[in-house]
């Protein structure tokens, strides 16, 4: 089985002042100070997005011959497994993602955009695996931070599990290797219009797709 992730642009984000355009970082663009002041918040934003990342599901399982309803999660918000297929959404003011695979899996976005807060670097990840990584820049902090938000939906847990999940290596710009509770978890990245969305099963080939809307 191939994972075809399905990544969707969100129309007309609502924010004020209109959607903020989507930038790309360079290493000294965390001197960028405010980078989320004007981030589009509330409740409308987020359901505009919950209904993009079903629309992502329901296309993801159209295209792979699956039911488009029935994706429902359990009390603690986990997504539940339907029919064998597991899945799993991730949506930010831009853009929705969703993936369905046969084995646990996991799937996040987040826009490139430094924070202020330049503490969130030794937050998401030792010094040794700063190392393994190699630039501690906010470019290489989220494509590691979705990394282990992917890894840690997979398994079903919430942010609280971060500190168990480790990087192993970086095997090259796409694709690196994390372990959760003894398990390695091989994270497959790609990059489009100012962020990165990593996506992580056991052991599958991965092809993005990414759509205007759907
Ligand atoms: C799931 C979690 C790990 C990620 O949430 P998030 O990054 O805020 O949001 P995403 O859009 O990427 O993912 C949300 C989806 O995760 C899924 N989800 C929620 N809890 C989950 C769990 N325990 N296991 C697997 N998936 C889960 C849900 O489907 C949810 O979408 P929905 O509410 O539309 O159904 C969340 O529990 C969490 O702990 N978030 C903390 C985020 C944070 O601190 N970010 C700071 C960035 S510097």
């Amino acid at each position: 089985m191939i994972l075809r992730p399905v990544i969707v642009r969100i129309p007309n984000a609502p924010a004020k002042g209109g959607p903020r355009p989507a930038r790309h970082l360079s290493t000294n663009s965390a001197t960028h100070s405010a980078a989320n002041a004007d981030r589009p918040r509330g409740p409308a934003v987020r359901a505009l997005q919950q209904e993009y990342s079903r629309k992502a599901i329901a296309e993801c399982a159209r295209r792979m011959g699956l039911p488009r309803t029935g994706w429902s999660k359990d009390g603690d918000g986990r997504p539940m497994p339907l029919d064998g297929a597991y899945w799993s959404v991730s949506h930010k003011p831009h853009y929705a993602a969703a993936v369905i695979a046969d084995a646990p899996v996991g799937i996040d976005v987040e826009q490139l955009l430094p924070r202020r807060d330049e503490s969130l670097f030794d937050a998401v990840a030792t010094s040794g695996e700063w190392s393994a990584i190699g630039e501690r820049s906010w470019e290489s902090f989220f494509r590691l931070w979705t990394a282990k938000e992917a890894v840690l939906k997979a398994n079903g847990v919430g942010i609280g599990g971060l500190p168990q999940c480790r990087l192993a290596g970086v095997v090259d710009a796409k694709l690196m290797t994390l372990t959760f509770e003894d398990r390695s978890w091989p994270v497959a990245h790609t990059y489009f219009d100012g962020h990165v969305v990593a996506v992580t099963t056991l052991g599958r080939a991965v092809e993005w797709r990414t759509l205007p809307t759907v």
